[in-house]
């Protein structure tokens, strides 16, 4: 039995929350963009951290898990849109998703290596992502789409996204925190030189929305002169111009009702994760953090 939300529900459906997913909390990047671009709107966040991490799993197993998440957000929390705030889900289960929920608001994530391309000088863009993101079908329609004289250097982060996770359990550990700043180094060093002269990668995209929580690790090793790009503010200008669009803006309390923006907090996994993750990262109170048992996968966990 589901708790009731700690959010009032509103009768009409601009006055719905924003359903919001990711395998664990690197969606907590895209969130905050949320927040920040739609401040009268109210969240909930599906932290699918008992499978976590979905990098390095198979692609049906993704859509698999994605399509119980949406489902679940739809029928329990009545979602009027879905954000799905990992690139990894989005290349393997937004066509899914897309097919099986035709009246839901969609919104997927993909690395930015189109503004990269535009925004490069050098003409090489460094690309970090999970491996699922980047064998991907999807992300390679994305990479032809881009013009020739553009090189982008492939890197699959195997492990960061979980050190990650690690370290958003214990923001103030020591061997946690440099986990992730030797994946970092390992994986920046693999790419080649950084920096602003011919031949050197001078835009480096974060392709996973986990990496974002490691942009200061990765902004020490490449140095001030490399542009870092992530997607979470053009993501939650897309959602809001979707919204807008389908007139499905909540529209603002007045002053005497006006109140925090509210997220409502949900993980199949170990809930302090997402609350330690929350009030470090985010600064929020995450009391009603609640942890939600979806049917099991019917495929095996690769
Ligand atoms: N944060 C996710 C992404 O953007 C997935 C990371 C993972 O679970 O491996 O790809």
């Amino acid at each position: 039995m589901i708790p009731a939300p700690s959010c009032p529900l509103s009768p009409s459906l601009a006055g719905a929350p924003i359903g919001v997913f990711d395998s664990g909390v690197g969606g907590l990047s895209v969130l905050q963009a949320l927040r920040n671009e739609l401040p009268h709107e109210r969240f909930v966040y599906f932290s699918d951290n008992a499978w976590a991490p979905y990098g390095e799993r198979s692609a049906a197993f993704i859509a698999e898990r994605s399509l119980a998440i949406a489902t679940h957000l739809l029928e329990q929390h009545g979602i009027k849109a879905l954000v799905v705030a990992c690139n990894t889900a989005t290349a393997a289960a937004i066509e899914l998703l897309r097919q099986q929920l035709p009246h839901l608001q969609l919104v997927g994530i993909e690395p930015a290596i189109k503004p990269a391309a535009q925004r490069s000088h050098t003409g090489r863009v460094g690309v970090m992502g999970t491996r699922g993101t980047l064998g991907s079908a999807r992300f390679a329609r994305l990479l032809a789409s881009l013009p020739p004289q553009v090189q982008c250097v492939l890197q699959p982060c195997d492990g960061l996204a979980l050190a990650i996770e690690q370290a958003a359990l214990q923001p103030h550990d020591e061997a946690a925190r440099a986990a992730v700043q030797a994946l970092c180094q390992r994986y920046t060093q693999a790419m080649g030189r950084f920096g602003r002269q011919a031949g050197e990668i001078d835009t480096l995209v974060l392709g996973c929305t986990h990496y974002v929580f490691a942009q200061e690790h990765l902004r020490a090793l490449v140095g001030p002169d490399v542009q870092l790009l992530d997607t979470g503010v053009p993501v939650a200008r897309h959602t809001r111009r979707l919204l807008l669009y389908a007139q499905l803006l909540a529209t603002p309390s007045p002053p005497a009702q006006a109140q925090a923006p509210c997220v409502q907090w949900l993980t199949s996994g170990n809930p302090l994760v997402l609350r330690s993750a929350v009030a470090h990262w985010l600064h929020l109170p995450t009391a009603a953090c609640q942890r939600i048992m979806l049917p099991p996968p019917a495929l095996d966990a690769p």
